[in-house]
């Protein structure tokens, strides 16, 4: 019996037409992981290039690639050594082990994300959660590392992990690419590869992978210039929000939620409607999209702001598709501080300005004299203090305290002279749209199925589609057959996507074209041999029309976008 619910027979169709499955499925599978056949690579691809032209190619930002295994040293750095962790449980008779989050969840308990342990464990308690396996108690929840961790090298300790985001190569490479742009800023950087994460049950298939692709960029800007020019072309855009301060959903312009501080960054308002003008290209309307904020305690650690872009599925309730976290200059700071690499932008003027600069006069004598071998630290400790608190202090006081030492105003003398300055070195902000790819291929697929005279209609958008037609023998005599095949060359060659089939029935083959959502079905029959014209019928309507085959070419190109 054909199962009702959309998204087992969204994964049925996947399986059995080549779009995805459960990887090592000869082995009974390995929960997590999803091999892409044939036509998901195709959709997987396109939804990849699409992202690459509607964020990076439009605002010329740049694309690097960089390797999934990543020396200890930039997980410590970027704090995902101590953070990135989950909650655990494990049923004390079979041993079975939970993410507590998500089986609380499971029975209706929500934000569970922001519990602690202890919260967490009073839960399982008040809610009488028991293993849902063998019904056996839960012992008490602890953190685990969900980083996969290995070794760069067989025989060595040089720990390496498997990267959880791709943004960490593109804050480590951030002086060079700012360099080799010869100094644009501010810039996007982005990544599409793939991430791990060790999740402890993943339980839910495509939608939670512990290796996938990821498709993430980083917009570094001047925090003390952060508004975004291209603001108006998207700020009468209706988003969803849910703020977290009252978890309410609330339709709202971008510009309103900027006004009324609901989102803290123009570039992020920017980004979020954009994104949200990307996902209804793949299908899924806006009505069934939200952004989510994150509560302080729910974000992750390098954030200031998060909003989850969610969209509404049919079994998953509302899952997640991006990220969008504004992480200030977290990042780039714990780099600078751990390699020792300057990775601060100068920032021209416009004008140079004028300033008052103060400069330490030292007496050496007078230094001497008092502090002996002492006098070299003792300059250096000056020159990190702040020359205008050191001058009213000796001025109020008659003297200043560094350490276990005074001095006073025979040791120095503290000048000020004014200095053009034509520049200033910052340290950028960014904002972080991610995207997930592998959930964006079975979203799309699940928000494109439908059923029409009980046969499968996968209505996807004809940009994101596995082939742009299909090339059809009305039937399998040869004739027929050598024209078919001489079209086909031909539009493959025009480099349209596109396949040849003669198994089966006219009838069969159209519905097997709908339900792979081949926009376009080209048949080729005996009045092609007599006029040079074939019919071409339509996904979506299964209108049909006789069109002359020379113009197919332009006819298909012009149809997909
Ligand atoms: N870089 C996005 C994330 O870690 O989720």
């Amino acid at each position: 019996m054909k199962s009702t619910d959309k998204c087992d027979r969204v994964i049925e169709l996947a399986r059995r037409r080549g779009f995805f499955w459960p990887s090592y499925e000869i082995y009974g599978g390995v929960g997590g992981l999803l091999d892409f056949g044939p036509l998901g690579v195709a959709v997987k691809r396109k939804i990849e290039n699409k992202w690459r032209k509607f964020f990076l190619k439009e605002h010329d930002f740049l694309e690097i690639e960089t390797p999934i295994i990543t020396p200890e040293k930039v997980f410590q750095a970027s704090g995902h050594i101590e953070h990135f962790k989950d909650p655990m449980v494990e049923c004390t008779k079979c041993k079975r082990k939970y993410r507590v989050d998500h089986l609380l969840a499971e029975t209706g308990i929500s934000n569970t994300e922001s519990m602690n342990l202890i919260e967490l464990d009073n839960q399982i308690k008040k809610k009488e959660v028991y293993c849902q396996d063998c019904g056996g108690q839960l012992s008490k929840s602890n953190y685990v590392q969900t980083m996969f961790k290995t070794t760069i090298g067989p025989f060595t300790d040089n720990i390496g992990y498997g990267r959880p985001e791709a943004a960490q190569g593109i804050f480590v490479n951030f002086k060079r690419l700012h360099e080799v742009m010869r100094d644009k800023f501010p810039i996007g950087i982005g990544q599409i590869g793939h991430a791990l994460r060790n999740e402890i049950s993943p339980r839910q298939g495509p939608v939670r992978l512990r290796e996938f692709t990821i498709m993430e960029f980083e917009f570094f800007f001047d925090p003390t210039d952060p508004s975004c020019p291209r603001l108006s072309e998207i700020e009468q855009t209706e988003i969803t929000l849910v703020p977290f301060t009252s978890r309410k959903p609330v339709l709202i312009t971008v510009k309103d939620a900027l006004t009324k501080k609901l989102i803290l960054m123009e570039w992020m308002g920017y980004f979020m409607a954009l994104s949200q003008q990307f996902i209804s290209e793949l299908g899924i309307p806006p009505e069934k999209q939200r952004f989510l904020e994150k509560s302080p305690s729910e974000r992750a650690h390098y954030s200031d702001q998060t909003f989850d872009q969610e969209i509404l599925l049919d079994r998953w309730g509302w899952t997640e598709v991006s990220g969008h976290a504004y992480r200030t200059s977290y990042d780039i700071s714990r780099h600078i501080e751990i390699s020792g690499v300057d990775m601060s932008v100068f920032k021209p003027h416009l004008k140079p300005i004028e300033i008052q600069e103060k400069k330490l006069i030292p007496n050496a004598n007078a230094l001497r004299r008092d502090f002996g071998d002492d006098t070299n630290k003792i300059l250096q400790l000056l020159k990190s203090e702040d020359l205008t608190r050191v001058q009213k202090q000796i001025n109020e006081k008659g003297s200043f305290h560094l350490g276990k030492h005074t001095v006073t105003k025979e040791h120095f003398e503290i000048k000020t002279s004014s200095k053009k300055e034509t520049g200033r070195r910052i340290i950028p902000h960014v904002i972080e749209p991610s995207f997930g790819v592998d959930r964006l291929v079975y979203a799309a697929m699940e928000f494109a199925y439908s059923t029409k005279e009980d046969r499968v209609i996968l209505s996807l958008p004809k940009n994101i589609v596995p082939f742009d037609a299909v090339i059809l023998p009305l039937m399998t005599k040869m004739e027929l057959v050598e024209e078919t095949k001489k079209i086909y060359t031909n539009l493959q060659k025009s480099g349209l996507e596109t396949y040849y089939d003669e198994t089966g029935s006219i009838g069969k083959r159209y519905a097997r074209s709908d339900e792979i959502a081949v926009p376009l079905a080209i048949t080729i029959d005996y009045q092609t041999l007599d006029d040079g014209t074939v019919t071409i019928r339509d996904r979506d309507t299964w209108k049909q029309q006789r069109v002359n085959k020379d113009e197919l070419v332009a006819l298909i190109k012009n149809y997909i976008p």
